[in-house]
């Protein structure tokens, strides 16, 4: 059994829901990265900081507390005891969210958090550097992928459930300038630990990959 396992992946390839089911069926603890940046994101904008102004950035940082509570099943983000798991899927915080992770502080402040909390317990972390950078002793680590179309009309179709009115052309742009910047950044890029388990997820069902890795995670290879 993996107790410790990763997985990472480009923009809507499926991570959040494979890692928040599968980690479900194993009785894990699910950490959502992304919505650790997202927060910081959101603060930032809120608190209208120039986040390219680097001591003002410093300063925001120390204020900043983060940390995540079951609620219905769920895993949910607060931010300074709010409660935020809406608001950083703002468009908004969608524009500015990977200009923020590629900063170098920002990208330290959350890699301690990250590694104290997935080594706390049994856990599935999700992001884009977590086999890579932060977990890199991870006993299982997945890289999930989809095609570019594929993951756009998935993010697309999610956001207009949650009635937010958006083109499907200007979420694929959204999902590929992200891609980009998250692959070309020189701190922490995203791409697949050499060790990791490489799946596409485009032709197979949220529950194929569930069960499909669910078994990876109990196989005793
Ligand atoms: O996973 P999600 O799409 O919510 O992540 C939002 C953004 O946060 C990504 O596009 C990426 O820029 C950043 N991120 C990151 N490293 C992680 C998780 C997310 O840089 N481990």
């Amino acid at each position: 059994m993996k107790s410790l396992i990763t997985i990472d992946g480009p923009a809507g390839a499926g991570k959040s829901t494979v890692a928040h089911l599968l980690a479900k069926k194993l009785s894990y603890l699910y950490i959502d990265t992304g919505a650790m940046y997202r927060a910081i994101t959101y603060y930032l904008i809120k608190q209208g900081i120039d986040y390219g102004d680097s001591e003002a950035l410093k300063q925001a940082l120390e204020k900043i507390d983060l940390h995540f509570q079951v609620i219905d099943g769920a895993s949910v983000i607060f931010l300074n005891g709010k409660r935020c798991d809406e608001e950083i899927r703002q468009t908004m915080v969608n524009q500015h969210v990977s200009p923020v992770a590629k900063i170098v502080a920002v990208r330290l402040f959350l890699k301690k958090k990250q590694r104290d909390l997935a080594q706390s317990t049994s856990s599935v972390t999700e992001g884009r550097d977590i086999g890579t950078v932060v977990l890199p002793d991870a006993d299982l680590k997945i890289f999930l992928t989809a095609r570019p179309e594929i993951r756009a009309q998935r993010r697309w179709k999610e956001l207009k459930e949650k009635g937010i009115d958006i083109s499907y052309s200007d979420v694929l742009g959204n999902v590929i300038e992200r891609d980009t910047i998250d692959s070309t950044r020189s701190e922490a890029p995203l791409r697949p630990a050499d060790d990791a388990l490489m799946v596409d997820t485009s032709d197979m069902s949220i529950e194929e990959v569930v069960n499909f890795l669910y078994q990876k995670a109990v196989d005793d290879e």
